[in-house]
């Protein structure tokens, strides 16, 4: 079983970035707790992160011509509010996808509050910061085995 992990733009900067709302760990940081999560599971995990949204998109549109995966855990950033493509990519490839939020998206600033990407996946996790991430891999891990 192998498990996406998606980070959206900005999200490289974690840990210097507006630091009282995301926290002061980095990416790589981690990127290697969910590393370690995933080998305790027995599952593979990919890393991609990227600033633009056709990025992200032809990555999630490579599941289905020979990059597969069997989950995605995806924090689209500010793509959340904006991208139509990101949404549709998800539905095209078919595989469960867990939104995650580092902050609480539905209580802050108005335009953050709908997502148009949460849509397309079978959950959204928000406001527990960088748990949230071990979170939705662990649930994607407990459901292909129920399955
Ligand atoms: C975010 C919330 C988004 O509104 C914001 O644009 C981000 C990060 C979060 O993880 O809390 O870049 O997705």
């Amino acid at each position: 079983m192998k498990i996406l992990v998606i980070n959206g733009p900005n999200l490289g900067l974690l840990g210097v970035r507006e630091p009282e709302i995301y926290g002061r760990t980095g990416l790589p940081a981690l990127e290697a707790r969910l590393r370690a999560v995933a080998a305790e599971s027995g599952v593979e995990v990919e890393f991609f992160q990227s600033n633009h949204e056709g990025a992200i998109v032809d990555r999630i549109d490579a599941i289905l011509t020979g990059s597969p995966v069997d989950g995605i855990v995806i924090n689209p950033a500010a793509y959340t509010h904006t991208s139509v493509a990101i949404a549709d990519a998800l539905r095209a490839v078919r595989v469960p996808a867990v939104e995650v939020h580092i902050s609480h998206i539905a209580a802050r600033e108005e335009f953050r509050h709908q997502s148009l990407t949460a849509p397309a996946c079978i959950g959204m996790i928000a406001g527990f910061g960088l748990d949230g991430y071990e979170y939705a891999l662990r649930h994607l891990v407990k459901s292909a085995a129920r399955s």
